[in-house]
Parts: structure tokens; sequence; C-alpha cells
């Protein structure tokens, strides 16, 4: 079998991306003092050497209280703009595209040095910590445009999109779940009301840097088996409210930390069989059928190029998105496409977290 559609070329708003295959964003913690080091861009150009067709950046913090690690990247205030500048001018001698993720960690923030923020006072079982809930103003005057600056700040740096973190129980995430959403202002409640936020940043980013520059979207389709959490139905009626405001594309995922230590560990699923591969595969079949003219990111446990293919050949999906195997293999679309379709060698062990601690990305059992 060909895998004519993975390598044929496609646009995202009108970036042109070279071939179907994206990099899932994948915290580097290597920065330096928030910058990307030249460890991360190794990093970024070899897998633009490796064939991938877009690179999404690990999360890079929207404020110094945002970061999602100690070595995290950052682009909270212009000073940063040159370091990523060289970045992504790297990948682009490669005609690759780049996109910078952009989050706020909030519930889940670890680094002891700043306040853990939430839409809710929820303690987060991993850090032991209880989030202080935003007021209002907080949200309006500070939240959104701390994302909106960043957002302009990816564009004036080079980046050919942004993409809204807007998963893994992270701030943006919290807001949309019921678990974590507990507001009786304007920013929760009501399914529409829990994605103002979303709507807000996107509106103030469009009115920042005009209609040209994709705003795409990593986004919380459930929360997975947690009780009282964000449901695939509630998750699809918001991908429907940020596909018609006019987001670029939806990468849909879900889970967060909440679900550590069980079966259930979402977003980075172990699959140990072929069955447990491509398992966002239905979220993102059920939010296409609802979504116009938003491109559909599949992600989650692609590890067999000609399932993939028949993915987009189908119009499930129009771009397909891996994180582990890339690890493993950062020229994985080039073994594909010269004719190689044995499936990725990542065993989706998970142990490649672990490195990230240490200041590498790799597999450790490679
Ligand atoms: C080491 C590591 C770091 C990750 N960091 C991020 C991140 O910064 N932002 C994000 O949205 N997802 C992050 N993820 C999740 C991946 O992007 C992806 O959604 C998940 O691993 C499932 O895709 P896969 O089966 O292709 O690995 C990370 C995953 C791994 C393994």
């Amino acid at each position: 079998m060909e895998l004519k559609n993975l390598f044929n070329s496609e646009k995202i708003g009108n970036v042109q991306v070279k071939n179907r295959f994206v990099r899932s964003a994948t915290a580097e913690n290597m920065a330096e003092d928030g910058h990307p080091s030249d460890q991360i861009i190794k990093l970024y150009t070899d897998l633009a050497e490796g064939g991938v067709g877009l690179i999404i950046t690990g999360g890079i913090a929207v404020d110094p209280s945002s970061t999602l690690s100690k070595n995290g990247t950052s682009l909270y205030s212009d000073e940063f703009i040159l370091s990523h500048r060289k970045l992504t001018e790297a990948v682009h001698d490669y005609d690759v595209k780049i996109s910078a993720q952009i989050v706020h960690a909030g519930r889940q923030s670890a680094y002891k040095k700043y306040e853990a923020v939430a839409p809710s006072s929820i303690f987060y079982p991993v850090t032991g910590r209880v989030p202080r809930a935003l007021s209002t103003e907080e949200i309006t005057k500070n939240i959104i445009p701390f994302f909106v600056e960043c957002g302009r700040r990816a564009f004036e740096s080079g980046y050919d999109m942004v993409q809204l973190h807007a998963a893994h129980g992270y701030l943006l995430s919290s807001f949309l779940s019921p678990f974590t959403n507990k507001r009786t202002d304007e920013f929760g409640g009501s399914i529409l009301n829990r994605t103002k936020i979303l709507v807000e940043i996107y509106n103030g980013l469009r009115d920042e840097i005009g209609k040209n520059f994709p705003i795409i979207i990593k986004l919380q389709s459930q929360d997975g088996d947690l009780p009282g959490g964000l449901s695939l139905d509630e998750g699809k009626a918001i991908a429907k409210i940020i596909s018609e405001t006019g987001i670029d594309a939806i990468e849909p995922s879900g889970g967060g930390g909440d679900l550590i230590g069980t079966d259930n560990t979402l977003p980075s699923v172990e699959i140990k069989t072929p069955e447990e591969e491509n398992y966002f595969l239905s979220a993102a079949e059920e939010i296409r059928e609802i979504t116009d003219d938003c491109k559909i990111i599949l992600m989650g446990g692609i590890r067999n190029p000609l399932s993939a293919e028949k993915f987009i050949q189908k119009g499930i999906a129009d771009f397909i998105s891996m994180s582990r195997p890339l690890i493993y293999e950062p020229d994985l679309p080039n073994r594909w496409e010269s004719g190689d379709h044995t499936p990725a060698f990542c065993e989706s062990c998970n142990a490649c977290y672990t490195s990230i601690f240490y200041g590498t990305l790799e597999c450790p059992l490679k």
C-alpha cells in the first residue's frame, strides 16, 4: 500500500504543510533561563530532518508562574523573541513548519516558587496543593492578556502558528471541566460560560495578529474516568463553539494528572496491543462530524502507518500527530516514506517522561 495521503501537502489556515505528519507538543525541560537552548534547536532540527511536516513545541510559559517545569521554555516577555527566532529559523531551513504551544500550568503547577491558581480551589493530589481561585478581574486583566500577548510574541518570533494548550488539566482545560470549574461568574456554569476563556483568547489574538496567522488548539475532549469530569458530549459541544469562533485546527486530547496512578493514563496511554492504538480516534471522528472548516489533527497512539493512511484517506482527520514514537525515532516519517511500513518501534511505556527530568528527551530503554 502506498502512503499517498500521508505524504500529500495540506494547509492549516493559509500555511502549507508539506505532509500530514505533526509532532505533538512534547515538553523539553531543556531551556536556559526560559530561552530555547542549542539542545532544543538540535532536537527540533533532528525532527525536521526526519521528515515531519509540522513541529509543535513543548508547552511555552505565558507568564513566569505558568511554567510546566523548572527548565521549561518561556515567551512571557519580548526579551525571549530573539532566541525563539533562532529556533524557528533553524527549523525553516528544512522546509518544515513550527507552531508554538502556549500554556499556563494552573492547578497542576508543581513549581513551588509560585502560587498555583485555577478556576476554583480544588485540591490537586499530585502536588498536594490547593490552588487559589482566580477572581473574574484576574481572568480578564491578567490571564487572557497573558495568552494574547504570548501568541503575538510567537508570531513575531517567526512561528508559523500558535497552539493553545487547553488539555490535560492545565489552566485552560481546567476551565472546561465541571470537576475543576465550580465558578458562578461568566467563566463558570454552562458549557458556553466554561468555554468563554478560550473564545476571549481567540478573539483577542485575532485582533492582535490579524487573520493570516493560524490559531490551533489542543483540546480537552474528555477527562476520562474522572468522576464528575468532562464528558465527550461536553467536549464536542466545546469543540463546536470554538470551531464556530474560527479556530484553524483542533487536536482532540483528554485526561490529566488526577488520573495518574490509575489504569487510565490519558493523555499518554500505555499501549500493549495494536487494539489499544489510536485511542482518540472516536473523539476525532465525532468532532469532525460536528465542525466545519476546521482541520482535525488526530493524536494519541498512532503507531501504524497503514491505519494512519486510512484515517486521512477516509477524511476522519487531516493530520496525524505523534509524540513518543518521534522520541524513539525522530526520522520515522522518512522511514515510512522509504517504503518500510513497520509500525513505530516505540513501546509506549512512558519511560520517556522520566528522561525530561534529567535534562534530555529520549527513550531511556533504547
Ligand atoms: C515526555 C512527554 C512530554 C509531553 N509534553 C507535552 C506538552 O508539553 N504539551 C502537550 O500538549 N502534550 C504533551 N505530551 C503529550 C503528547 O503530546 C501526546 O499528546 C501523548 O503522548 C499521546 O501521543 P503519543 O501516543 O503519540 O505519544 C507529552 C508527552 C510526553 C511523552
